[in-house]
């Protein structure tokens, strides 16, 4: 067994010059740090700390993610907006984990092909913002850019950019990650645990009809045990991290060489895609997203056009290989029936495979008169739809979907069969960023998506 940790290729100095080529570039969405050289010691401090993931494990995630675009798999990635440092408790990640569980039975039982599970998760702590600064009544303070930067709390003290969150980051992140790894490789995941993921949850009748499946499926596991299967597989689910790459000051120092081959690998999540905001051609974080090995994902606003995407494809993927690249589009549900058949039109006549992904959320944001961000669940179906039609049409395969959801009862976003309303948003309103599914919500869209699934 080869030790990953352990250094067999040495770097090569042209590599490691060309993964700080990003600085000399220009830059978006970094915070207004006032302390330069407390942040240069956070950076060593991380660059010195393990690897959170693994290139091996990143290597079989690019096969998972290749399986996907060519439609014989669907991604299923879900999680917060913005994870918190006070949010990463056991009982929040395992309602996440067990949510994601969930709607990946839903889709695996519906659609009869594999789902690939992965969380907006162990490293979500960076947001990109549309205004650097925020006003309330006559006090104006930098913006809240995630708990890896600042604090929520309007003062100036906690917007202050504090370095030292940089290394808390970390922490949070491998604390997270740890309890993922027991979750999913212990016993919890365990197909035949098919119920308990459902315990704890108010009842609703989107778990009512999880309830009906889960008993289907106890009955075939069971069948199959009596018949003589070994049921190994089933032990154990691969469960990959993710999040936004948008902190270079994080980023870099978790950019290690794999000791395998020598090329440079971010460990710090297994697939790290690219905002809307900072997806600039000639910018710094596409030219540091072209040197590392990762799968990497770009979000696709309505505006994209077909020049932009083959450039994108040619800098991020000039090999063209299979699983490297992820298309998330958000387009909004008013828009993606224009805007997402010409890119699809397009690609077809190039060589290029990239796995195409459905964010329906953040094109359907909207805010309340009283003041609440917030999305209605129709459009979020309505998108997704779209994203099935469009690819049905044109002959491609809708491969996965990336949505905000929390396993808690929160109430974010308005609709659903609870028929959330802009009065009850106040009741548990929780995000510090975008609003998110909760549990019911997030059930009841993996069985839309599945029926969609199911009549490819
Ligand atoms: C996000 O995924 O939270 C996000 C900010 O998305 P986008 O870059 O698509 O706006
Ligand atoms: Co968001």
């Amino acid at each position: 067994m080869v030790d990953p940790t352990e250094p067999v290729v040495q770097a090569d100095p042209a590599v490691i010059a060309g993964l700080d080529y990003w600085r000399e570039l220009p830059i978006k969405q970094q915070p207004e740090w006032s302390d330069p050289e407390a942040v240069a010691a956070a950076s060593a401090e991380i660059a010195g700390l393990p690897p959170l993931v693994f290139a091996g494990e990143i290597d079989i995630l690019r096969d998972r993610l290749a399986r996907a675009a060519r439609g014989e798999s669907f991604l299923l990635q879900g999680g917060d907006c913005a994870e918190t440092f006070a949010g990463a408790t056991a009982e929040q990640i395992r309602n996440r984990v067990k949510t994601i569980l969930q709607m990946a039975v839903v889709l695996t039982y519906g659609a009869s092909m594999p789902i690939v599970k992965m969380g907006r998760m162990a490293g979500q702590f960076a947001k990109p913002r549309s205004s650097d600064f925020e006003t309330r009544g006559d006090v104006t303070l930098p913006a809240y850019r995630g708990d890896i930067v600042n604090g929520y709390d309007f003062t100036p003290e906690s917007r202050q950019a504090d370095p030292k969150r940089l290394v808390q980051g970390y922490h949070t992140a491998a604390s997270t990650l740890n309890l993922i790894r027991a979750f999913t490789q212990g016993g919890f995941a365990d197909l035949r645990q098919v119920h308990s993921w459902n315990k704890g949850f108010a009842q609703n009748p989107a778990n009512q009809r999880y309830e009906g499946l889960a008993k289907e499926i106890d009955r075939a596991v069971r069948f199959m045990e009596a018949a003589g299967a070994d049921f190994d597989e089933l032990k154990r689910v691969e469960f990959y991290t993710s999040h936004e790459g948008l902190l270079m000051d994080y980023e870099r120092p978790m950019t290690r060489i794999d000791s395998r081959n020598g090329t440079p690998v971010n460990t710090s999540a297994h697939f790290l895609w690219v905002g809307e905001r900072t997806r600039d051609l000639d910018g710094a974080h596409i030219d540091y997203f072209s040197r590392i090995r990762n799968p990497i994902g770009i979000k696709l606003g309505p505006t994209t056009d077909v020049a932009t995407m083959e450039r994108l494809i040619d800098k991020l993927d000039p090999e063209r290989e299979p699983g490297r690249l992820t298309f998330i589009t958000r387009m909004g549900a008013g828009r993606i029936r224009d805007a997402l058949p010409p890119l699809l039109e397009a690609i077809r006549k190039m060589e290029a495979t990239p796995l195409w992904v459905t964010d329906p959320m953040h094109g359907n944001g909207i805010t309340t008169p009283t003041g609440y961000k917030t999305r209605r669940f129709d459009d979020v179906v309505d998108e997704v739809r779209g994203f099935f039609e469009a690819h049905r049409a044109a002959g491609t395969h809708p491969g996965g979907i990336h949505v905000e959801l929390t396993g808690d009862d929160v109430t974010e976003c308005l609709g659903g069969s609870e028929m959330i309303d802009e009065a009850t948003l106040a009741t548990k309103y929780e995000s510090l960023c975008d609003p998110r599914l909760n549990h019911m919500q997030s059930l009841e869209l993996a069985f839309l998506v599945a029926e969609e699934l199911s009549a490819r």
